[in-house]
C-alpha cells in the first residue's frame, strides 16, 4: 500500500483508507471483519462522523486492540460547531470510538457558527491532545480562503469532498487552491456512494480493457486514477472483507500517462459548476 504525507501533520497515509457511511446497515461481525481486513491491507486510515449513525461504534470495535495503527479521523457536525459544542462532540466521538484520541478532526461542511469558534474548539482539543490535527470537509475556494484566514497559515490538514470518475468538479479551483496551500484532498464517496460507471457504456469499457491489462479490478484502477495526484487520498466504503480487499489493491497498482489520458477522455471533467457538489 502506497503512503504519502498528510499536509502538515507528521505522518504517512495509505493512499487508500476506508469509508463508514452506512456501514451500520450491515450486519456487524461482518463490517467489523470488513475494516480489520482493511487494516490488515494496509488501509489504516479509517473515515467516520457523528453523522453516521452508529458507524463510530462499529469502528471502535474494529479498531479495539490495533489503535497505533489507525489513522483515525471523525467529523463534527456544522449545528453543533461552537467552541464549546466541537469540544463535546469530539469527547462523545472519542468515548463512542472507545479510543482518548483522533488523528484528524473535521467540520463536516461550513454552517452558521464562526469557523474562528470552531477553529478554537479544534485548537482546545489539540492542546489537550484529544486530536493531533484537524481539517474540513465540502469546502469550495471561498470557504477555503476564509479557513485560512481565521485558522491561521498552515493549520488545516485537508479537505474532504465529493471526487469520483463521473464527478470531477473539484480538479477546476479546490484542488488547484489545495495543493498550492499544502492541503490534502481526500476524495469521497470515491464509487459515487454506490452508482458506479455501467460495465457496457465507453468509460465502463475503458475501465475494463484497463483492467484486464493489469489483470486487476475495475474498481481498482477507478480508485488508482482519483490519486494519481500526489496530494490526494480516497476513503472507499466497503462493508465486507472482499469488497475491502479488492479496494485495498489499488494502492499496489501503478498506471501509465497514457491510461490516466484515456481514463481522462472516457470521464470528461465536465464544466465548472457554480457551487461544490455534496452528496
Ligand atoms: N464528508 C462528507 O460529506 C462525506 C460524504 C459522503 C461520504 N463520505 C465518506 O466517504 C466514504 C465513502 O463514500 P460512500 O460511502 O458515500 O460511497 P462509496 O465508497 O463511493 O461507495 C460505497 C458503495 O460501493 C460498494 N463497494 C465498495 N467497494 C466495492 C467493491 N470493491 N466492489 C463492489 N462494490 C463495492 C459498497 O458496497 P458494500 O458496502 O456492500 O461493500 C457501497 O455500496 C463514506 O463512507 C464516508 O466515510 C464523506
Amino acid at each position: 500500500m502506497e503512503r504519502r504525507p498528510f499536509g502538515p501533520v507528521p505522518r504517512n497515509v495509505p493512499v487508500i483508507g476506508q469509508g463508514t457511511w452506512y456501514i451500520d446497515d450491515a450486519h456487524r461481525p461482518t463490517a467489523v471483519a470488513a475494516l480489520r481486513n482493511g487494516l490488515d491491507l494496509g488501509m489504516t486510515h479509517i473515515d467516520t462522523a457523528e453523522m453516521y449513525g452508529d458507524a463510530e461504534l462499529v469502528v471502535g470495535e474494529a479498531i479495539s486492540g490495533r489503535r497505533d495503527e489507525v489513522f483515525l479521523v471523525s467529523k463534527v457536525l456544522p449545528s453543533n460547531a461552537s467552541i464549546s459544542g466541537t469540544v463535546t462532540a469530539c469527547e462523545r466521538s472519542l468515548a463512542r470510538l472507545r479510543t482518548d484520541r483522533l488523528d484528524c478532526y473535521l467540520l463536516h461542511w461550513p454552517g452558521s457558527y464562526p469557523l474562528e469558534d470552531t477553529f478554537e474548539g479544534f485548537e482546545r482539543l489539540r492542546e489537550q491532545g484529544k486530536i493531533l490535527s484537524w481539517g474540513v470537509s465540502n469546502f469550495d475556494v471561498p470557504d477555503l480562503e476564509a479557513a485560512w484566514a481565521a485558522g491561521g497559515e498552515g493549520r488545516m490538514a485537508c479537505n474532504q469532498v465529493l471526487y469520483h470518475l463521473e464527478e470531477r468538479a473539484i480538479e477546476h479551483a479546490v484542488l488547484p487552491w489545495c495543493e498550492e496551500h499544502g492541503v490534502v484532498t481526500v476524495a469521497y464517496s470515491p464509487f459515487g456512494h454506490g452508482v458506479f460507471p455501467d460495465p457496457t457504456s465507453r468509460g465502463g469499457r475503458v475501465l475494463a480493457e484497463i483492467a484486464e491489462s493489469h489483470f486487476t479490478t475495475v474498481r481498482r484502477v477507478a480508485l488508482r486514477f482519483l490519486v494519481r495526484r500526489s496530494s490526494t487520498f480516497t476513503i472507499p466504503k466497503a462493508s465486507s472483507a472482499e469488497h475491502a480487499a479488492d479496494n485495498a489493491g489499488a494502492g499496489a497498482i501503478i498506471l501509465t500517462e497514457a491510461e490516466l489520458a484515456r481514463i481522462d477522455t472516457a470521464f470528461p471533467l465536465g464544466p465548472r459548476p457554480r457551487r461544490l457538489p455534496m452528496l
